[in-house]
C-alpha cells in the first residue's frame, strides 16, 4: 500500500463533505469494546441535528461511510420538508463478532456528550431502546424508552407511511378505497408490522416478504397477510409496493420488475441512484419520495427534544399527508418527478436562513406556533 493510501481517501471525503454541504465527519475507535464507528453531522443551520444510530456488518469501511453521509444528508431533507426545527445526522457501528456492545454504546455516548447539543441519537437497524439504555448511561442527548421519551417512534413513522399511501391513492385515484387495494410490504419489522396490521384492519389485501424466517412464523401466527417467498415481492402485482427493509433496492433491473402503481413505504433511500426516480417514471409507477413520508420518527423525537411535547399519531398522520400530497400535486402541476420536486423543496428550505420559516411545512402549514425570534419582553 503506498504510504499517503488512507489520506488518499479522506480527500475524497472532503471534497464530498464539501460538494454536499457537510459539516462534520466524527470516525471513532476503541480499542477495548471494538467498536469502529461513523458520526456524521450534516447541517445544524435550522436546529441540532437528529439521526439514528445504525449497527450493520457493513461490507467494508467504505460502504459504512457512504450509508453514514448518504442518511445524515436524508435526515437534513427530511426534516425541512416536514418544517422540523433541526438537520440530519447518523451514526454507523460496524457489527463484527467481537464487539462488546454494552461498552461500544457507552463509547458512542460519551462521544455524543462531547458533541454538547448539537447531535439527538435515536433508534434505527440493529439499534433499539436496549442498547440506547447503554447510549443513555453518558449522556442525555438520546431519546430514551417510556415517561422518558417521545413514544413509539415506529408507530410514528408508519403513522406517516399510511399517511403518504392514502395521499398517493387519492392522487392517482380520488379515493383511497382501502378494501379494494393490495399493498406488497417487503420487510415486516418495526414499521412493516404496524402496517400490515393497520391495512388488513381496513380490509385491504396485504402480501408480505421477509428474510427472516422468524419473522415470518410470527405472522403466519399473529397476522392476516398472504406469505410471498422473500425476492418474489417485487414482481407481485398491486396498487402497491411499500419497501420497509433496507435502501438501494430499486435499481435498474428491480424497477423492471415492478408491477405496482405506487411505491411508498419507509425505507431510507430505497433508490439506488437518483436518476431511478425517472426510471420509475418512466414506467408510470408513482413514487413517493422517501424523505417526503418517512418523518414520523423525527418529527416526534425532534418536537419531544426541542419543545417537550409528545406529537400524537393523528398529528403525524395528517402533516405527512399533508407534505405529501403537496409534492405530488406541484409535481403533476410542473411536469417533473415528485421526486426532483420533494428535493427541490427540501434543499431550497435548508439553504433558506432566518429562522421565521424554519418550522412551516412543505405545503405552508404549521402545526406548532413558533419560537418567536424576539423574546416577547423585547417586544
Ligand atoms: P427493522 O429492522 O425493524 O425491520 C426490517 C425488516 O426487514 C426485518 O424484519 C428484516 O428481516 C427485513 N428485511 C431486511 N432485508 C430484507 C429484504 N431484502 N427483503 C425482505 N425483508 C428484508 O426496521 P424498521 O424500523 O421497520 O425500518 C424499516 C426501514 O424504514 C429501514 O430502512 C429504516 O431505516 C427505515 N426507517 C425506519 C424508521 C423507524 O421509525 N423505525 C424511521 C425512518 C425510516
Amino acid at each position: 500500500m503506498r504510504e499517503d493510501g488512507p489520506f488518499e481517501m479522506a480527500v475524497h471525503v472532503l471534497d464530498a463533505m464539501a460538494r454536499e454541504g457537510f459539516e462534520q465527519l466524527v470516525a471513532l475507535h476503541d480499542r477495548r469494546s471494538g467498536l469502529r464507528a461513523f458520526l456524521g453531522i450534516h447541517d445544524t443551520s435550522r436546529g441540532p441535528a437528529f439521526g439514528g444510530i445504525r449497527r450493520f456488518a457493513y461490507r467494508d469501511e467504505k460502504s459504512g461511510l457512504l450509508d453514514c453521509l448518504r442518511l445524515s444528508r436524508a435526515m437534513s431533507l427530511k426534516c425541512a420538508l416536514a418544517g422540523v426545527r433541526g438537520g440530519g445526522a447518523k451514526l454507523v457501528v460496524f457489527d463484527h463478532p467481537g464487539l462488546d456492545l454494552a461498552g461500544a454504546y457507552r463509547h458512542v455516548g460519551r462521544c455524543i456528550e462531547e458533541q454538547s447539543g448539537r447531535y439527538y441519537a435515536g433508534p434505527d437497524v440493529g439499534t433499539g431502546w436496549t442498547e440506547l439504555a447503554w447510549v443513555a448511561e453518558r449522556t442525555d442527548y438520546v431519546t430514551q424508552a417510556g415517561e422518558r421519551g417521545p413514544g413509539d417512534l415506529a408507530a410514528a413513522t408508519t403513522a406517516g407511511v399510511f399517511a403518504g399511501i392514502g395521499a398517493a391513492l387519492r392522487h392517482l385515484d380520488g379515493e383511497e378505497a382501502w378494501d379494494r387495494r393490495t399493498v406488497v410490504v417487503q420487510g415486516l419489522g418495526s414499521v412493516g408490522w404496524r402496517l400490515a396490521e393497520r391495512l388488513r384492519a381496513l380490509g385491504t389485501r396485504v402480501l408480505a416478504a421477509d428474510l427472516d424466517d422468524s419473522v415470518r412464523d410470527r405472522a403466519r401466527a399473529e397476522l392476516d397477510v398472504e406469505w410471498l417467498a422473500p425476492g418474489s415481492e417485487l414482481e407481485a402485482p398491486c396498487d402497491v409496493f411499500a419497501p420497509c427493509a433496507m435502501g438501494g433496492l430499486l435499481h435498474d433491473l428491480s424497477i423492471q420488475r415492478l408491477r405496482s402503481l405506487i411505491v411508498c413505504g419507509a425505507a431510507n433511500n430505497p433508490l439506488a441512484r437518483s436518476y431511478h426516480a425517472a426510471l420509475l417514471e418512466e414506467r408510470g409507477i408513482l413514487y413517493v419520495p422517501d424523505i417526503a413520508v418517512n418523518s414520523g420518527a423525527v418529527i416526534r423525537g425532534a418536537e419531544f427534544h426541542l419543545q417537550g411535547r409528545r406529537t400524537t399519531l393523528e398529528e403525524i398522520e395528517s402533516r405527512v399527508g399533508r407534505v405529501v400530497a403537496h409534492v405530488l400535486r406541484t409535481a403533476r402541476a410542473e411536469g417533473r418527478s415528485p421526486f426532483a420536486v420533494a428535493h427541490r423543496e427540501a434543499e431550497r428550505r435548508l439553504h433558506e436562513t432566518g429562522a421565521a420559516g424554519d418550522d412551516e411545512a412543505a405545503d405552508g402549514s404549521r402545526t406548532v406556533a413558533p419560537v418567536p425570534v424576539v423574546p416577547d419582553e423585547a417586544r
